[in-house]
């Protein structure tokens, strides 16, 4: 399979479709407008937000985005790597790795030492090198699980900036 990684706001013609897997996928309780609304302006070529697609030919298969925030207790980190997205036909296909390495990239270009995501999976970051800081508590009473990304040495494993 040919995949290729191209940047939405290149690509407006799926901001549909993207926007609707992730109403799906996360947002249930907003409306879709409100998704798609968001979606579109996360679409930029040069800073963050930035939303990326993976094509297989000119099929969508899967998207990432690098916010500046997405856990509102901690403005002091940026930025995220957030919705990570595979259509479910095509997970387990590594589609899932090489969104989050394009995403990695991208972060790196523009020069930010560290990258971050929540997530509620255990055990599936940590195969691309990020490292698990901490359970951080959501205004739900809920936790979710805080990851960061080293994007200045090649080893991520070795972290040295304080996480507080
Ligand atoms: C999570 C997700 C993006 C993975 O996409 P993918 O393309 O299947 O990922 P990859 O192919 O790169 O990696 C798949 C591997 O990760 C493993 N994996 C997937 N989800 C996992 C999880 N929750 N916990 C641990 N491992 C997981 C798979 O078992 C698979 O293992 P294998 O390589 O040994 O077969 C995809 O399942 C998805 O879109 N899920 C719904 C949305 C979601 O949860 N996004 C992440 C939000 S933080």
């Amino acid at each position: 399979m040919n995949i290729n990684i191209v940047n939405l706001a290149d690509q407006m013609n799926y901001l549909d479709v993207i926007s609707r897997w992730l109403w799906q996928e996360w947002g249930k309780e907003s409306t879709f407008e409100y998704i798609k609304y968001a979606v579109q302006h996360h679409a930029q070529r040069d800073r963050i937000p930035m939303t990326f697609v993976a094509l297989a030919e000119d099929e969508p298969i899967g998207t990432v985005s690098l916010w500046m925030n997405d856990l509102k207790c901690r403005q002091d980190l940026y930025p995220w790597l957030a919705g990570l997205y595979v259509v479910e036909e095509k997970r387990k296909m590594g589609i899932g790795k090489l969104l989050q390495a394009h995403a990695i990239a991208e972060a790196r270009k523009l020069g930010y030492p560290y990258l971050y995501l929540i997530t509620d999976h255990d055990g599936y970051y940590e195969r691309l090198g990020w490292t698990f800081k901490e359970l951080a508590p959501k205004a739900d009473g809920e936790y979710t699980r805080v990851y960061s990304f080293d994007l200045l040495t090649a080893s991520s494993q070795q972290q040295s900036r304080p996480f507080s």
